[in-house]
C-alpha cells in the first residue's frame, strides 16, 4: 500500500515491545510513548524543506542549511494522543499544537466530536495527527474530516500500533493522508481493541485503570 510507512528501526521495535508488556508501569509507559514518538518524528519530518544560509563559525564562513520556515502543527486526538506531543515538540519546538476531542460511542464504536481547537493558520501548516492506536479507523477518519473542514491541506497520521483494518479504512477514505506506524496487528476484538495491541493507551498513559 503506498503512503503507509511501518518503522522497523530496532530501537523503535524494542520500545514497542516494552510498551505492549502489561507489567510496564504508567511512568515507564509515558516515557516510552514519548521516546517512540520522537524517534518516529525523525522520519515523519524527513521531507521538511531546507534553505541555504550563510553563517560565521569561530573559524570561518559557512554556507549551510536550516529549515525553511515551513510551519508544522501537531494535532493529538484526545486523550491518548497527548502522550505523543512532548516527544515531537522536543524535535520541533516551534510547531503549534491543536487538539481534537473524540470519544467512541460504546454501541456503534463510531467517534463523537466534543472538542476542536486548531491554530488559526492551519491551512498553511503541515498537519501531523497523533493517536497511539489506529484501531477501527473511525476516530482517525473523523479527525481528518474535521481538519479538512478547517481547510487543512497537508495531513499526515502518526500512530504507534495500527490494525490492518484501521489502515485500510483511513487509506480508503483519505488516500492523500500518509500513515506512519511502528507496528501492524492483524485483528480487533468485539470492543474495537487491537489484538494483541497494548490495551487502552489512554488508561495506561494516565493510570486511570
Ligand atoms: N484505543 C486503545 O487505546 N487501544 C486499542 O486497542 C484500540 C483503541
Amino acid at each position: 500500500m503506498n503512503n503507509v510507512f511501518v518503522f522497523d528501526h530496532p530501537l523503535i521495535q524494542h520500545k514497542i515491545s516494552l510498551l505492549r508488556d502489561k507489567n510496564t508501569s504508567a511512568k515507564e509507559f509515558r516515557e516510552l510513548v514519548s521516546e517512540i514518538s520522537m524517534l518516529m518524528g525523525y522520519e515523519v519530518t524527513r521531507d521538511i524543506p531546507l534553505k541555504e544560509v550563510e553563517i560565521e563559525t569561530p573559524i570561518g564562513h559557512a554556507r549551510t542549511k536550516v529549515i525553511s520556515g515551513k510551519k508544522l502543527a501537531f494535532v493529538p486526538i484526545l486523550r491518548a494522543g497527548l502522550g505523543m506531543v512532548d516527544g515531537l515538540l522536543k524535535l520541533v519546538p516551534m510547531a503549534r499544537v491543536g487538539h481534537i476531542g473524540l470519544y467512541r460511542d460504546h454501541d456503534t464504536l463510531e467517534p463523537v466530536e466534543y472538542y476542536c481547537k486548531l491554530p488559526e493558520d492551519i491551512s498553511e501548516r503541515d498537519v501531523v495527527v497523533l493517536d497511539p492506536m489506529l484501531a477501527t479507523g473511525g476516530s482517525a477518519c473523523d479527525a481528518v474530516k474535521v481538519l479538512k473542514r478547517n481547510n487543512a491541506k497537508s495531513i499526515k497520521f502518526v500512530c504507534l500500533i495500527a490494525s490492518r483494518q484501521g489502515i485500510e479504512r483511513l487509506h480508503r477514505e483519505h488516500p492523500d493522508v500518509a500513515i506512519y506506524c511502528a507496528a501492524v496487528d492483524e485483528t480487533l476484538n468485539d470492543d474495537g481493541y487491537i489484538v494483541p495491541g497494548l490495551g487502552d493507551a489512554g488508561d495506561r498513559l494516565f493510570g486511570t485503570k
